[in-house]
């Protein structure tokens, strides 16, 4: 089976199967040129009626999603567009543009790591190695996050790091506390690891402490993730007094946190973490994907005292040595001071777009540069804009994406998330702007099926 759904419980049948499907293909899973199964064959591997999977079908076909090649099949198609293919506004990642300047001393970075192919210690210990170990720590100390190197796991981006703290902090068939709307790798590694997602409603300063209190007292749950800055999708910041009301709850519930701050970078003053509060239950999950870039797959995470074994063993089961090849490179960028002056560069290149956006969208900003705007509406209205969007050479982020469900199916958060980074440069940015701004100024939006 070429594909296999997952669908998210939200809604009628065909439209679930279309949000798994734009997901999968949004998100890279199906790559362009994919042959799908054939819709009696999906239609009885999933148990779905034939006329689910064909209604399905005919709308992905009519979105630009799939082509059908008459005696071959349905392919998946990627978007196409007159010029030079999609603009992306559907992933987070550092605007490339903000490397300018930056590339000489990259290329440095990686270039001197190539010695350590063969100086590098083969497999590293659990730990990985002390150099690393030291650059994290003193890292995590400019954010007032004091650690010893030894307490510092690196990982395969903070993706890992988030993965092995569920494993750590909460059991197969727990409840696990998320925002109720999310970074969709936060729910993976929930629901992947058989654990059961259940949202907490949001303001506008992030996740609101008599829901948490009133979510942990209905499910009785011992996790809690959150993103207290930049959240993903909202782009919220969380205050001091925010911060310090859910410790507080945490602390009385004995619930665990793990802390996702991988837009931390972001604000003018680097906030109080909900690690420095209660270092005794917070996991805080870092990496450099935003500050520098995704490829490199340089994660961290730093654990409770009380979990350090626990966490030893999923060490040993997932990664057995971590990468050292990729912090190699990163220990040089930092040394370099690029790590330091990208993270400017890229904050300043998306206060610029944000800047454009408030010139042109009548929407809601966060104070600070962050990686995704988010506009609250309607999930209907939503998808049919990203429908629109996407038949206009414009890759949105699929609206069911980051929304966490209640086990009734209601959603507590429901909006478009906009990600300014991915675009390549600021021309291409502002292209994809003016493609929304049409749109949202109500001219043509496919309705939904
Ligand atoms: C909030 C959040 N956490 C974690 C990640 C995963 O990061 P990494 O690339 O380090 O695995 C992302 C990636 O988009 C993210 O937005």
């Amino acid at each position: 089976m070429s594909w296999i759904p997952e669908l998210d419980q939200n809604g009628p049948l065909h439209r679930q199967l279309f949000n798994a499907l734009e997901h999968d293909i949004t998100c890279g899973l199906l790559a362009p040129g994919t042959k799908l199964p054939p819709q009696r064959k999906l239609a009885d591997h999933v148990g779905l009626a034939l006329g689910t999977v064909t209604k399905t079908y005919n709308r992905a076909l009519k979105a630009g999603l799939l082509e059908s090649r008459v005696g071959s099949g349905t392919f998946v198609r990627g978007v196409q567009t007159e010029s030079s293919g999609p603009i992306n506004m559907a992933i987070n990642i550092p605007p490339a543009s903000a490397f300018e300047g930056e590339m000489d001393f990259l290329r440095d970075s990686a270039a001197s790591a190539s010695d350590w192919l063969t100086t590098g210690p083969g497999y590293s210990s659990l730990a990985g190695v002390k150099l690393h170990r030291e650059m994290l720590s003193a890292l995590l100390a400019e954010r007032n996050l004091r650690v010893l190197p030894e307490q510092v796991f690196p990982t395969i981006g903070a993706q890992q790091a988030i993965h092995m703290a569920v494993a750590v902090a909460s059991r197969p068939g727990d409840v696990v506390l998320l925002e109720a709307a999310t970074f969709t790798g936060i729910s993976a590694a929930v629901k992947s690891q058989g654990r059961i997602p259940y949202p907490v409603a949001l303001d506008g300063e992030g996740l609101i402490p008599a829901a948490l209190r009133e979510a942990i007292d209905k499910t009785n749950s011992s996790c809690l993730v959150t993103i207290p800055t930049g959240q993903n999708p909202t782009g919220v910041t969380q205050g001091l007094k925010r911060r310090q009301d859910i410790v507080g709850i945490a602390r009385q519930h004995d619930v665990s946190i793990i802390e996702d701050d991988i837009s931390g970078f972001l604000p003018p003053e680097r906030p109080t973490l909900l690690a420095t509060l209660a270092p005794e239950r917070v996991f805080y999950v870092d990496s450099l994907s935003k500050s520098l870039w995704p490829n490199l797959r340089c994660g961290f995470l730093v654990c409770p005292p009380a979990f350090a074994g626990a966490l030893e063993n999923q060490m040993q089961g997932q990664i057995w040595s971590p990468p050292t090849l990729t912090f190699e490179i990163a220990l040089n960028a930092w040394k370099r001071g690029t790590l330091k002056r990208l993270g400017l560069r890229i904050k300043d290149e998306l206060s610029a777009r944000a800047g454009f956006v408030a010139e042109n969208l009548d929407i809601p900003l966060p104070a600070h540069a962050v990686f995704n705007l988010w506009v609250p509406m309607p999930s209907s209205q939503a998808a049919a804009i990203v429908d629109t969007a996407r038949a206009k050479g414009l890759e949105l982020t699929p609206a069911s994406a980051p929304l966490v469900p209640d086990p009734e199916g209601r959603l507590l958060v429901e909006g478009l998330r906009l990600c300014i980074g991915s675009p390549k440069n600021r021309s291409e940015f502002e292209a994809g702007i003016g493609i929304l701004k049409n749109i949202m100024s109500g001219s043509d939006v496919t309705p939904v099926i």
